[in-house]
């Protein structure tokens, strides 16, 4: 069901300082910042031959993002993303399997433009997932 993976997250303290590490130490190709108010977050993408890198600094109050910066203040991988086909029918079939789908359960648009899910990490191997319609 699953399909490629679309990015690796890093929840990082300070956007800026992410930005010129990956810039200049890693010589990496990175995206504007974007605002995500409705995910709490401020994002860029590094670009990589094979998938990308998503860097995450907390937006505004009450960022689902802060409590793991809170224990990881140095920043820490957060999240992977896999692209799926159908996120209503790969939520149906994970929910079936007893997996656990964050927030309302319904798809929010992502920093794509594209539908995406998150599952809770306790279900699948420790780690959050977010799937997102490819
Ligand atoms: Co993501």
């Amino acid at each position: 069901m699953i399909g490629r993976l679309n990015h690796v997250a890093i929840a990082v303290p300070n956007l800026d300082a992410a930005i010129a590490t990956y810039r200049n130490a890693l010589g990496a190709t990175v995206s504007k910042p974007q605002a995500e108010p409705d995910h709490g977050v401020t994002v860029v993408f590094v670009e990589l031959p094979n998938t990308k890198i998503e860097l995450l600094e907390p937006l505004g109050e009450g960022s689902p993002i802060q409590a793991f910066l809170d224990k990881n203040p140095s920043g820490g991988m957060h999240h992977v993303c896999y692209e799926v086909d159908d996120i209503i029918g790969a939520r149906d079939r994970l929910t079936a399997e007893g997996a656990r789908v964050l927030g309302s359960g319904e798809p929010k648009i992502g920093a794509h433009g594209k539908p995406v899910l998150f599952l809770h990490p306790k279900d699948l191997c420790g780690t959050l997932v977010e799937l997102e319609q490819a």
